[in-house]
């Protein structure tokens, strides 16, 4: 197998936690109604409800686009709109899957430091009720961002009530809220729900799991025609006990937490043995998994030869080196080593 060693590119490039391969084969025995008619999808779910309450709705899905499209489907008509960062997942990153799925329009807000703001979502909260407008209806936000920085749980109350008394619904972008958790030292109830956060897309794939995501609602009475949608956007997975499996797995023992508080603990210490370099610039503060970077071109290029990692913005030289949670402390080092020989070069 050429596969490489280590990666910073994403924690998406790294494998499958032992535990959840065990629990995958596990639930490898024998056979059982599919579509989640079956004991581990329901586990899996209790195993949600455990964290996040008795009256949530789960929907498992296989991605995070699947994730983020059929919150949205659920929440939102064509003739209303999104808002969210403009550098959001959503927005950027799921080639138009929310505008294909919803007919909806998406509004991308400007951010500081990867956060939108109560006052950017204000200014959209004009010509209400006029028809020849799309009418707001939700702001989608990602914790953490996609810049590794962490909205405070004061600033999410905050967006929730605003948004409340704006009668719009709150969605959290969470492919790496383990890892928002972790560091914000909160519970995964007590960062989202108990916020006044109305969905989350929850995921794991970045954290350790295989594959599939789940949509919890925090409200029961919004998911009336969601079964329909996960249905007819494909996101309906027939041996669906592989995903509860991996959920019950994710949440046991706090896996979740072991993984994330690693990852981060990883970018920490990669942050920690750069940040002194001369010629380097860090434009958003580590507060995740997740360390960005301006650095010369020249540099990047050396660099990815033996590390493979992304430009994030090629008119900026941005780049980003993410930590997973099987980054080891030894090929920090050994990639922090190697930036600081680079940088003498440049
Ligand atoms: C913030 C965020 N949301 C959602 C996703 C989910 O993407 P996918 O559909 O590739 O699982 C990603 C993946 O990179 C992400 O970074």
């Amino acid at each position: 197998m050429n596969l490489m060693k280590h990666s910073f590119a994403s924690d998406n490039n790294s494998g499958i936690h032992p535990n959840i391969l065990k629990a995958i084969e596990e639930a490898n025995e024998g056979h059982c109604f599919a579509y989640g008619s079956d004991p581990l999808t329901e586990r899996g779910k209790q195993a949600l409800k455990n964290v996040f309450g008795d009256d949530i709705e789960t929907f498992f899905v296989f991605n995070g686009t699947g994730a983020n499209v059929l919150a949205v489907k659920s929440l939102v008509r064509s003739w209303q709109s999104v808002l969210c960062a403009e550098t959001s997942h959503l927005n950027e990153d799921e080639c138009g899957a929310a505008e294909m799925a919803v007919g909806c329009k998406l509004i991308p807000l400007p951010v500081t430091n990867g956060k939108i703001s109560i006052e950017s979502i204000a200014a959209h909260l004009t010509w209400l009720d006029d028809e020849h407008r799309s009418q707001p209806r939700l702001v989608s936000i990602t914790q953490p961002t996609e810049f590794g920085t962490l909205y405070t749980p004061e600033e999410i109350k905050a967006i929730a009530d605003f948004c409340h008394q704006h009668h719009l619904l709150l969605h959290i972008d969470g492919a790496r809220i383990a890892n928002a958790a972790t560091a914000l030292s909160l519970s995964l109830r007590a960062c989202t729900r108990d916020l006044g956060v109305d969905v989350l897309s929850f995921g794991g794939t970045k954290n350790g799991m295989l594959m599939g995501e789940a949509v919890l609602f925090f409200q029961p009475n919004l998911t009336s025609e969601t079964k329909y949608f996960r249905k007819q956007n494909m996101q309906l997975f027939s041996k669906m006990r592989f995903v509860g499996a991996q959920f019950e797995s994710y949440l046991q023992h706090n896996l979740w937490h072991q993984n994330a508080s690693h990852a981060n603990r990883m970018a920490a210490l990669l942050f920690e043995q750069i940040c002194d370099i001369e010629g380097i610039q860090f434009p958003f503060p580590v507060q995740a998994n997740a360390v960005f970077a301006i650095l010369p071109l020249p540099a990047i290029e050396v660099l990815q030869e033996r590390f493979p990692f992304y430009v994030f913005n090629e008119s900026t030289n941005l780049v980003r080196w993410m930590c997973s949670y099987n980054t080891t402390e030894a090929d920090v080092l050994d990639f922090a080593a190697t930036i600081r020989q680079t940088m003498l070069k440049f």
